[in-house]
């Protein structure tokens, strides 16, 4: 099969799981579109104007036979409802131990940041066996993120972030797509994802330029517009602090709750009006087209590196 290429590489703990599905769909479309045109040209054959067949029996009503089509079909489509639930549920949480990538689609380019540092772009180096989230934002318009060879697709869509996972389970050099039409060059917005050896993947790591890690670039940025002002870790500022806040549950006005995510991060930083923390007052301005969606991300995992105890110093 994979020598004829009629199927992309697996190389993903979900593509199993995806291909069987897959498989079973085609099965029973098959099935029924091979009866059915079956059917059509014995009918049309044994009922020609000439045929000398019976057609005096009418039938008014068959019990047994209206609920055999009610119900197989019935049973056929719950069967797919709750496989394809099952496993969408599955790839749509990713492991807590998942280690985060974050994405940034623009007319006509993949970058790609791992929080240590690395940049890269249209090209993704991964280890294999591990869990990997991916955090994809867009500069401009809807793109998509698609690897066939992990069955994972994902939109990544202007002024939101939207996750998906993976776990590679071989190591090679993957197709990447981008499957929404995005514009001129979309056909040539591609890459390649590489899945490498443990070893290897820390070699890559350790080879390149020493970039800077993704909460110390935020840690700067956070300094330079001045969110350090308010945003006191003592919780003396005007603004709440931001030590633990990441996971954890915070009271709006309104009596609201809301569960600290990436989403929830960045929406209060694009804009505040939405999500204002309870007793403050709103004088938080909105950074929309101020910070890139990169900047974005990395005062978002300078966020989330406040939990951690190793605070970087802005
Ligand atoms: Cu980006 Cu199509």
């Amino acid at each position: 099969m994979q020598q004829l290429q009629l199927f992309p590489n697996r190389a993903s703990t979900i593509g199993t799981g995806v291909d069987h599905l897959y498989f079973y769909l085609v099965g029973v479309s098959g099935f029924f579109s091979i009866l059915i045109f079956t059917l059509i040209f014995i009918f049309a054959i044994k009922y020609r104007r000439r045929s000398p067949a019976d057609r005096a029996q009418q039938i008014a009503g068959n019990v047994p036979l209206e609920l055999a089509w009610a119900l197989i079909p019935f049973g056929l489509e719950m069967i797919m409802f709750f496989w394809g639930a099952s496993l969408y549920f599955r790839h749509y949480q990713a492991p807590p131990d998942a280690e985060d990538i974050y994405v940034v689609g623009k007319q006509w380019m993949w970058k790609l940041q791992h929080p240590e540092g690395p940049r890269e772009i249209n090209e993704l180096h991964v280890p294999v066996g591990r869990p990997f989230r991916l955090i994809l934002a867009s500069e401009d318009v809807i793109h998509s993120f698609y690897i066939p060879a992990f069955r994972i697709k994902q939109d990544a869509v202007p002024g939101m972030y939207t996750t998906e996972w993976f776990q590679a389970t071989s190591v090679g050099k993957y197709h990447l797509f981008c499957a929404e039409y995005c514009g001129t060059n979309h056909s040539r917005m591609t890459g390649w994802i590489y899945v490498m050896d443990p070893g290897d993947y820390q070699n890559w790591l350790s080879g390149g330029a020493p970039g800077e890690s993704m909460a110390a670039a935020g840690a700067r940025h956070f300094s330079r517009l001045g969110c350090a002002g308010c945003h006191v870790p003592d919780n003396s500022g005007r603004g709440p602090s931001l030590v633990g806040l990441y996971g954890s549950q915070v009271r709006l006005v309104g009596g609201r709750t809301a569960f600290a995510d990436d989403s929830y991060i960045r929406a209060c930083i694009m804009t505040p009006s939405v999500n204002r923390v309870a007793n403050y007052p709103p004088i938080m301005p909105t950074f929309r087209g101020v910070i890139s969606e990169e900047e974005l991300s990395q005062i978002v995992e300078y966020i989330k590196s406040l939990n951690q105890g190793a605070r970087i110093q802005p």
